[in-house]
């Protein structure tokens, strides 16, 4: 993360003595990114966090790609399902891939985990389309809500208890790079600059300690190299009762997201909210559409020489789409142009803004969907441009 925070009891000198009421030292913990090279944070445990009590038989917990799907603009109707599997790990239906990037959706039936999960192959971003509740984890307490981007660096260890009422849809994507803000938008020091579409005010690291002193059975399941390892100790992971540096979970809400508008249409890159090794994250947001006398609000067409282009449609009317419902994915791919649907474009002209909200993932690799999405594949869509 691009700001300093702590939280808690630290000592005023890292890698000195820092002692519990008994006298015992707290345990010092470094999770260091890129080496000891990239941001990092230094937690004190009570316990010590090497103490494994046993360790269960690894799970299965990958996803294939559809090899046969070949180059089609592809559209995923998956606005009609209600839930995708039991509890949080169960339900994550993966949809499509690439070496760098998973992107899918999970409506678990469970809403509190009953574990503790953390992702060792990748930085997570998880988007709440519906649903709100409170993420525990090593940094802390969360509140997360409708509308928020939830930013998960790898290796942090949480859980997630979701209200029971209303609906719980969530989109998660996974990263082998490091989700981070937007390089342009920061200067040398990290700061984001004053023309970035948000600023640190719309950053919600944890804000409350959350300090479970317990002893007892506790699962971590451990996602690494597309297995699940059962690693069970006899204090809960979050034992930190302080911790302090740059790298923890944060939230920034959809609804924070200021957007960039101009007098034509403007490009993508205006939206765009993360950014990540291969791939960029944009949110489509509530705006006025471009001001020139003569303009055209629609986007025109355009092929992605090198590029796919996701959209995930949240909310509101999608103004140059036809047949896309609230949770509806498109995926654009490189090789083939695309654009407004018939009549859209005639219809834009004139108007003064849109309701959308939309979350675009574009990816600098050729994305596959995988075999669990072929289910929710629209036949229709590769025609769907031809009247
Ligand atoms: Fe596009």
């Amino acid at each position: 993360m691009a700001y300093y925070h702590r939280m808690g009891t630290i000592p005023p000198k890292r890698h000195t003595q820092f002692r519990q009421p008994d006298g015992s030292l707290f345990k010092e913990e470094v999770v260091s990114s890129k080496g000891f090279s990239g941001i990092y944070s230094i937690l004190y445990h009570i316990h010590n966090p090497n103490e494994v009590k046993s360790i269960g038989i690894p799970k299965p917990f990958s996803w294939k790609p559809a090899t046969d799907h070949g180059l089609n603009q592809t559209h995923l109707k998956t606005s009609d399902v209600q839930f995708t599997g039991e509890d949080y790990l169960d339900a994550r239906r993966n949809l499509m891939m690439n070496s760098d990037v998973m992107m899918g959706i999970c409506s678990p039936r469970k809403r509190k985990m009953e574990y503790y999960f953390k992702n060792a192959d990748g930085d997570e971003l998880i988007y709440v389309h519906d649903g709100e509740g409170v993420m525990y984890s090593q940094f802390g307490k969360l509140e997360v809500r409708k509308g928020d981007y939830i930013v998960i660096p790898r290796t942090t260890i949480y859980r997630f208890e979701f209200e029971e009422e209303g609906p719980l849809r969530l989109l998660i994507i996974e990263s082998k790079g490091a989700i981070e803000t937007v390089n342009r938008y920061r200067n040398e020091v990290g700061q984001l600059l004053e023309h970035s579409p948000y600023c640190e005010r719309d950053i919600r690291p944890p804000h409350e300690l959350h300090i479970e002193k317990e002893q007892g059975d506790y699962l971590v399941q451990i996602k690494k190299q597309g297995m699940l390892h059962q690693y069970s100790y006899g204090h809960s992971p979050l034992d930190i009762v302080g911790w302090d540096g740059y790298l923890y979970p944060y939230a920034l809400s959809i609804y924070d997201f200021e957007p960039i508008t101009g007098r034509i249409h403007q490009p993508p890159p205006v939206h765009q909210t993360f950014q990540a090794f291969g791939f960029v994250i944009c949110s489509f947001v509530p705006r006025l559409f471009d001001y020139h006398p003569l303009s055209i609000p629609a986007p025109y067409n355009h092929s992605n020489i090198d590029s796919d282009e996701v959209l995930y449609y949240a909310e509101g009317e999608f103004m140059s789409r036809k047949g896309i419902d609230r949770g509806s994915f498109t995926i654009h791919m490189g090789g083939l142009p695309h654009g407004p649907h018939p009549g859209t474009v005639e219809k834009s002209i004139g108007a003064k803004s849109t309701d959308e909200y939309a979350v675009m993932l574009d990816t600098f690799k050729s994305l596959q969907i995988t075999t669990d999405a072929l289910e929710f594949v629209d036949e229709n869509y590769p025609m769907s441009w031809t009247e």
